[in-house]
């Protein structure tokens, strides 16, 4: 059995200095994609998704593909609701056995932000899952909506990881969900400044096209989470076009083979391998 709790994963991850990829799924392919190049390198990893994609991917369905392979596989693996925004679908993932859920109270107060948090984390702790919560906002959503970006605050991180006790905290750093224009510039400082005060794993989100080097300064100033969305999206639709497309098995072959290559990539680049 591999599946395992997100806060195993993060610790082992602080131990070797390293970050844990964390790739977002929608389809069976990406599943067998993700998994595949985890047991290819020998590395755990994250498997999540996003609750604003449950529409076109219901939990009920896809969270138990999840499961299944996260149980069948050869290397640990979390199950993770990622950017979870009601009880309702948190609960959901609970009860299909996620060990892990993120509540994103990002947009809200600060009071309000850690009061949900700390409703979350019950549900979540109720279930013996882990919890991650975010401080600051990025610049565009998970579902390519444009948000307005506010980097984290490091006081605001450090009571926010204080009084809702997450095990894992996302920051804002300038970073943000989908492609950039060019490679990102990050402000660490912000993690710098978290870190000498509160040991909580940071997450960072936007990993997508972020760059080999930030990803390095990310894993030295404390991250030991890293999502990736739109690589494992655009690299399956990508594949999918590039083989005949009258042969469906060809399309779903290509995807697995292209999100295994994604991931693999990343794993790497993670310090795991
Ligand atoms: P990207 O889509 O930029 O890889 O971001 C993924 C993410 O942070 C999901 O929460």
């Amino acid at each position: 059995m591999a599946l395992t709790n997100l806060r195993e994963l993060l610790a082992q991850a602080e131990r070797h200095k390293r970050a844990v990829g964390a790739f977002n799924v929608s389809s069976i392919e990406m599943i067998c994609g993700v998994v595949r190049a985890a047991e290819a390198l020998r590395t755990p990893v994250i498997l999540q998704i996003a609750e604003s994609r449950l529409a076109t991917t219901p939990l009920p369905m896809l969270g138990r593909a999840m499961y299944e392979a996260a149980e069948r596989a050869q290397v640990p693996i979390a199950l993770h609701l990622d950017h979870g925004s009601s009880m309702a679908c948190i609960r959901q993932a609970l009860e299909l056995g996620f060990t892990s859920v993120m509540f994103d109270g990002s947009a809200l107060r600060m009071e309000d932000n850690i009061a949900r948090t700390l409703e979350a984390a019950g549900l979540a702790r109720s279930f013996g899952a882990a919890i991650e919560g975010e401080i600051g906002s990025l610049g565009r959503t998970e579902n390519g909506e444009t948000a307005f970006a506010r980097y984290t605050c490091p006081e605001d991180a450090v009571r926010f990881a204080r009084e809702t006790g997450v095990d894992a905290l996302a920051v804002a750093i300038g970073n943000a969900h989908g492609v950039y224009a060019g490679t990102p510039a990050f402000h660490f400082e912000v993690l710098d400044a978290i870190r000498t005060q509160c040991d909580t794993p940071l997450v960072l989100h936007g990993g997508t096209g972020s760059s080999a080097e930030n990803f390095r300064r990310c894993i030295e100033s404390g991250v030991r989470k890293i999502n990736i969305a739109t690589a494992i999206f655009m690299a399956s639709a990508q594949a999918a076009r590039s083989v005949n497309q009258d042969d469906w098995f060809a399309m779903s072959r290509a995807i697995t083979d292209a999100v295994t290559e994604v991931a693999k990539e990343h794993i790497r680049l993670f310090g795991i391998a």
